[in-house]
């Protein structure tokens, strides 16, 4: 059994020193990583730029952009038997990257950016009978609404829902409350706990209910 997990941000370069990046530690997809390569499943992560370390038993390929990431994680899930997009990919990119520094000029600055691509929504179009896809939402409002529209929108199995307004969850902390919502109408609520064992709740769920 073969799972790929994907976590942390993405950066998408303005200029040789800036970059668009968010909020994502990595904290819940690492955490998901270790818990799978701790169950005995090979288990790849496929990183943005984060300070964590690689679990025991993982292995990870770093990248930096949407555009990288949406390779690697296409090449990995073509033979995996689950895919878990736990990253906080952009879902815009500036339209020019310029080379060198830019200089600043007498006025404001318009920076026209371009969709990415939607990584789960591809994988979603080409998944096998039989391979798990799991997204995660985070939402800071009508998250239930939200998290069904993408579950239904990218083809997936299941969808981990979280509410990122909450201060004591989410980005950055060490523990989480997701609810899961299922293809077959499953509603599992996994209650603040550290991150570590929601990942390992959140396996159990959608490798067991499959
Ligand atoms: N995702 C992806 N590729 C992208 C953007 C997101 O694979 N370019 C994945 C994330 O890893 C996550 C899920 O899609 O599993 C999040 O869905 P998304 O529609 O991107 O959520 P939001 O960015 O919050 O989008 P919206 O503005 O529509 O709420």
């Amino acid at each position: 059994m073969k799972i790929v997990i994907s976590a942390g941000p993405t950066r998408e370069r303005i200029d040789a020193v800036r970059f668009l990046s968010n909020r994502s530690t990595g904290k819940m997809g690492f955490a998901i990583a270790g818990a799978a390569a701790d169950m005995g499943y090979e288990t790849v992560l496929i990183a943005g730029p984060v300070h964590l370390d690689t679990p025991d038993g993982v292995r990870r390929i770093d990248v930096e952009s949407a555009a990288d990431m949406a390779a690697a994680v296409k090449c990995e899930a073509a033979d995996a038997d689950v895919v878990i997009m736990a990253a906080a990919v952009a879902d815009y990119r500036p339209r020019r990257q310029i080379s060198g520094k830019m200089k600043k000029k007498e006025g404001d600055l318009i920076l026209e950016l371009e969709r990415t691509e939607d990584i789960l929504k591809s994988l979603g179009e080409v998944k096998r009978p039989g391979q798990i896809l799991v997204g995660f939402a985070a939402e800071t409002e009508n998250l239930e609404l939200y998290a069904l529209d993408k579950l239904k929108r990218k083809n997936l199995d299941w969808i981990a829902a979280n509410d990122v307004s909450r201060s004591d969850i989410g980005f950055g902390s060490n523990d989480n409350a997701v609810t899961l919502y299922g293809r077959n109408s499953e509603r599992i609520q996994l209650p603040v706990a550290p991150k570590a064992e929601i990942a390992a709740k959140l396996l159990d769920t959608v490798l067991t209910k499959a």
